[in-house]
């Protein structure tokens, strides 16, 4: 039984000359709604980069349902939808679904 949907373990991302995020430990438990609230430039949208495997300069460990965040295994089991556009109007209604 997989305990968390997603676990990082002293993640840190340099972006520029700073570290937006250093040594953070996170564990999300699976079949839990989660909310990341904090102030504009403090770091949320690095943090999901990270989680879906798109951000570059990332140290530490981030796994998602078990595996290194962005491995190919995770491709089509992680699902999100980005701050805008959030709908994707070449899309059918299923197709943005899914
Ligand atoms: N493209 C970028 N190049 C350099 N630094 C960036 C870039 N994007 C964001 N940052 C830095 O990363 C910090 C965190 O940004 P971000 O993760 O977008 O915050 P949030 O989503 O919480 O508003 C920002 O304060 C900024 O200093
Ligand atoms: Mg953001």
């Amino acid at each position: 039984m997989m305990k968390y949907a997603v676990r990082t373990e002293g993640l840190t991302v340099r972006r520029g000359r700073h570290e937006v995020l250093l040594d953070v430990d996170l564990a999300v438990p699976v079949s839990q709604v989660v909310g990341l609230p904090g102030p504009s430039g403090g770091g949320k949208s690095t943090l999901m980069r990270s989680v879906v495997g798109v951000q570059e300069r990332v140290s530490g460990t981030v796994e998602v349902l078990g595996e290194p965040a962005g491995s190919a295994a995770l491709r089509r089991r992680v699902g999100y939808v980005t701050q805008s556009p959030s709908v994707y109007r070449d899309l059918t209604v299923g197709q943005n679904l899914r």
